[in-house]
Order: structure tokens, then C-alpha cells, then sequence
């Protein structure tokens, strides 16, 4: 009796928001499969439904920014410019170390996408991308915690944000290699939500007759999920107050850099960002902007085109940083902004989107059929109170493998990869051979635990063979010095 009431009322609710067709194959369902439906429904905002109808679906909204006197936003550059410079430099290195030795620091990668554009079966940390051993990216990052674990002499915890789609197989493939030897109370994977996707008439599309076609709610959903799941509670028990934010697409990413960290906590920062010099006006990153005081990322499709093409006397762009999701983000900010329901702002973006029809049959479309919405972590920068930018130097720390092949793929990263290991061990004095285009005429990687930078591999001089071309080098730290169970740490070269 109770059950048919629920029923009536859902039945009602879905009415009120032009979405009753959800219910349309309820006959065909047994018992479990209408609970499943139901428990779907629920969890709908079913309240804001029709605001996003009509503001996001049926209509493609406007640019956010409607206005033009945005300036660019000052950054630190990646030098020290004088030496008072020189002096803060130093001083938030120093801060940055201590805090990161204090355990007041953890790593958040964000890995809940779908990587449609990869096209890689399984959650993208699970791909392969070290260039000689193959390590998936979830391993590339696992070492880097536990060297500079073993570095600052602190347990670094790690949150992973998965979403439905992909959170039960990351959660095994942590799992099938012992957290990589970080111990499993100190990885820390987590759900983010998801949204529904829509036709372009406004109505949800189910995936199939009893259940809701929905996609997770973009980077952006971290901020609600890390409060939602209990991270944020976990982080306080154990004292973390910075998080250390990157993509799960970029081996290069420096994740715990006691100057950027330093740098935000001098400064009183809630949220800062990492930048680059943009390749090309019209690069498809986002901008750094300041609008009335506060950084701002503005999309690469908003800032208009004068704008973006505009130089300096000197011939560099006015608009040079573009974001590369690189932040530190404090958990009181996190608090604040759940504990004010601020929410970040929805975005559309027009997909193939897989579901049944009217009769019950499936349909892959060929074509773009329907509206998914996320939102964007890069709005909650100007939420901050305050908010800094270091400028970094892409080839160092910015290699994104988004797609399958070309720019941004897997074989770009790997070449960044080995190409930043050659520049390291060239600066240590090791002689690298080099193709007459100077690309690296051999193929190198460096694991974290050998060296996490250049002054660290400099002190390993010794350590290092000879190479030649044709090479596939592999350096690690011998696993008698590894305060980690690493897999795969025993080579020092591959033949
Ligand atoms: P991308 O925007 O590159 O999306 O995500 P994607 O899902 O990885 O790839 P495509 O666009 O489908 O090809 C940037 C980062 O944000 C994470 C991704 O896992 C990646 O680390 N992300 C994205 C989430 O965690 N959740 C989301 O809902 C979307």
C-alpha cells in the first residue's frame, strides 16, 4: 500500500516536470527492477529539471561572460624575478616542505570521466603510458606518492574520485596490486554524482527500460562528492588542509610541489592554479582572466576573438596563461562552499548519447542526439577569497593524453616523457644520444622512487649507465631502498 503510494507521488512528481515517459515501460518491469527505476527517479533533483530544460537543453545558453574589460591575471613565473622574489621563493618552498612533512597536505585526482575521446576500455588511470615498463598512470602516481612520502618522511594520503561508471573497476585494479604498496587506509576512492542526458526536446533518455541514461557531473561534482562520500570528514581526522588537485591524464604533473604550495599559503589563497604560456592565441585551454579583482578561467570559446589575439609591445600574447587543471584547493574552502550550497554553474555539451526509443528498442546513434551536463572545477576559482597563479613550464610538468592518436595522445606524452628524462639526465652530465632532429635517439624513464627531480637525479650520478642509441633505459631504486612494495622496482635496465 505504502509502495503504491510512493508510486502515485513519483508518478505525480514526473508529471509536474514533463518527464513521465521515465515510467513508460513500468509494465514490462518486475519487482526489482521498478525498485531500481524508483531509487533512480529519486535521486533526480526532479525540482530543477525544468530550469535546466529550458535554460540548458532546449536552448543553447549564452556565453557566460557577456562583458569585455576583463584583464589578464597576474602569475608568478616559474623564476623568481628579483631578489626579494628569490627570498619568497625560498621562504614558500621551506613552508611548503614542512607542511607536506606535517602530512597537512594530500594528492585528489580527479578520475571519474568517461575518456570517450582516448577510447580506451576500463578507467583511463589503468591505461599504459610509461614509455619502457608500461605503467599505467594510476602506478606512475602511486610511486610519485611514495617517493615524496619517503622524501618528507610523512604518510601522503591519496584521494581518488571515480563515478559510477568506472568506480567498481578502478576499485579492483587497486585492489589486484595491493594499493601499490601505499596501504589501503591511505588511498581513499570515492563516488562522484551524476546527472541525467537529455533529447533536445527536454526529455531524459533511459539507457534501457528501468534505468536512467546518466553521465557523472563533470570535474566541477568534486566539489559536493568530496563532502557527500566523507573524504572531507576523513581529511580533518587526519589533518590534511590542502589538497594537491590534478587530471588523471598528466604523468608530467609535479604533485606535491612545496613551492606551489608555499606560494598559496603565504599569500592566503582558497584555491590557486598552475598555468602555461598558451602555444597559440586560440589554444583550446582556458584563459586566467581577472573580472572585478577575482582570477578567473574563462573557456577558450568565450574569450572573444580580439581578445585572445591581442599582444603586448613585445609581441607576447595579453592573454598568454591557459589553465592546465593543476590546483591547490583548501578543505575549509571545500567546507565553505557545500556548507553555502554554492553550487558551480552547469555546462552543456551535445553528445551521442546511447538509449532506448519509444518502443523499447536500443539505439546507437550516429549522430549527436542529446545534451549532457557537468560542471567545471575551474568556477570555483573566483569563489575563492583569494586566489594565486604559478606559471610553470609545460615541458616539465604538462603532458595530457586525451587522445587516441595526434596531438594529446598517448605517443605525445610518451615523448614528453622521455624527452623530459633526457633533459634531466643531460643537465646531470650523462650524455644522451640524440636523433640529427634532436629528438632522444633511445627510450628512457625515470621512476619516481629513482628520482622526482632534477637535483635528485644528479645526486644518483653514479648510479646511472652509459647510453646508447637504440637504448631502453630504465631507472629505479634498487628495491632494498624502497620503504615501498613496489611493484615492478627491481630493473635498473631494460635489455
Ligand atoms: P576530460 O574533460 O578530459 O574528460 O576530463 P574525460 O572524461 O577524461 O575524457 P573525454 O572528454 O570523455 O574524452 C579531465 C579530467 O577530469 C576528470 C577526468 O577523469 C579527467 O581526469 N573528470 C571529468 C571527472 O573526474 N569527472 C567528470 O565527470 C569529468
Amino acid at each position: 500500500m505504502a509502495y503504491d503510494r510512493q508510486f502515485a507521488q513519483i508518478k505525480k512528481d514526473l508529471e509536474t516536470c514533463g518527464q513521465s515517459h521515465l515510467l513508460r515501460f513500468w509494465d514490462d518491469l518486475d519487482a526489482t527492477g521498478r525498485a531500481a527505476l524508483t531509487e533512480q527517479i529519486r535521486d533526480l533533483d526532479l525540482g530543477r529539471i525544468s530550469d535546466w530544460v529550458e535554460r540548458l537543453v532546449k536552448n543553447a545558453p549564452q556565453a557566460p561572460v557577456q562583458r569585455l574589460d576583463f584583464e589578464p591575471a597576474p602569475a608568478y613565473e616559474p623564476e623568481p624575478r628579483d631578489d626579494t622574489q628569490k627570498r619568497k621563493y625560498f621562504e614558500a618552498m621551506e613552508l611548503g616542505k614542512k607542511l607536506i612533512s606535517e602530512g597537512r597536505v594530500a594528492g585528489f585526482v580527479v578520475a571519474g570521466g568517461q575518456g570517450t575521446r582516448l577510447g580506451f576500455e576500463g578507467p583511463k588511470g589503468c591505461f599504459e603510458i610509461s614509455p619502457v615498463r608500461n605503467k599505467p598512470l594510476f602506478q606512475v602516481f602511486a610511486e610519485t606518492i611514495a617517493a615524496v612520502s619517503r622524501r618528507y618522511g610523512s604518510v601522503c594520503p591519496w584521494y581518488v574520485m571515480t563515478s559510477p561508471l568506472n568506480h567498481g573497476p578502478t576499485v579492483e585494479f587497486f585492489r589486484s596490486r595491493d594499493f601499490f604498496g601505499l596501504g589501503r587506509e591511505n588511498v581513499v576512492i570515492f563516488q562522484q554524482g551524476t546527472l541525467p542526458n537529455f533529447d533536445f526536446e527536454g526529455h531524459i533518455l533511459l539507457d534501457d527500460k528501468g534505468s536512467i541514461a546518466r553521465s557523472p557531473d563533470g570535474h566541477g561534482g568534486s566539489i559536493k562528492a568530496l563532502c557527500r562520500s566523507g573524504a572531507l570528514d576523513d581529511m580533518k581526522r587526519r589533518g590534511v588542509e590542502y589538497l594537491s588537485y590534478w587530471q588523471v591524464d598528466n604523468p608530467l604533473v609535479n604533485l606535491f610541489d612545496p613551492l606551489f604550495i608555499g606560494l598559496h599559503v603565504l599569500d592566503g589563497a582558497e584555491m590557486s592554479s598552475k598555468a602555461v604560456i598558451k602555444n597559440d592565441p586560440e589554444e583550446k585551454v582556458g584563459n586566467f582572466c581577472l573580472i572585478d579583482g577575482k582570477v578567473t578561467v574563462i573557456e577558450y570559446s568565450d574569450l572573444p576573438r580580439e581578445l585572445a589575439r591581442k599582444r603586448n609591445a613585445d609581441g607576447s600574447l595579453v592573454f598568454h596563461l591557459g589553465s592546465i587543471a593543476i590546483h591547490i584547493i583548501n578543505t575549509a574552502f571545500v567546507e565553505r562552499l557545500n556548507g553555502e550550497s554554492c553550487s558551480l554553474p552547469l555546462h552543456r555539451a551535445i553528445k551521442k548519447i546511447a538509449h532506448v526509443d519509444a518502443q523499447g528498442n536500443h539505439v546507437e546513434p550516429e549522430d549527436v542526439n542529446g545534451v549532457k551536463l557537468e560542471s567545471f572545477i575551474f568556477d570555483a576559482v573566483p569563489m575563492a577569497k583569494h586566489s594565486i597563479i604559478l606559471e610553470i613550464v609545460r615541458a616539465e610538468q604538462f603532458a595530457p593524453t586525451k587522445n587516441a592518436t595526434g596531438t594529446d595522445s598517448a605517443e605525445s606524452t610518451r615523448a614528453m616523457m622521455v624527452e623530459r628524462a633526457a633533459r634531466w639526465l643531460e643537465r646531470a652530465g650523462v650524455s644522451v644520444p640524440r636523433r640529427p632532429d634532436g629528438t632522444p635517439g633511445c627510450l628512457i624513464e625515470i621512476a619516481p622512487g629513482f628520482a622526482l627531480d632534477p637535483q635528485e637525479l644528479a645526486s644518483k650520478r653514479e648510479q646511472i649507465p652509459p647510453i646508447r642509441p637504440g637504448d631502453r633505459v630504465y631507472l629505479a631504486q634498487p628495491i632494498a631502498d624502497c620503504g615501498f612494495r613496489i611493484v615492478d622496482y627491481q630493473d635498473r635496465r631494460v635489455p
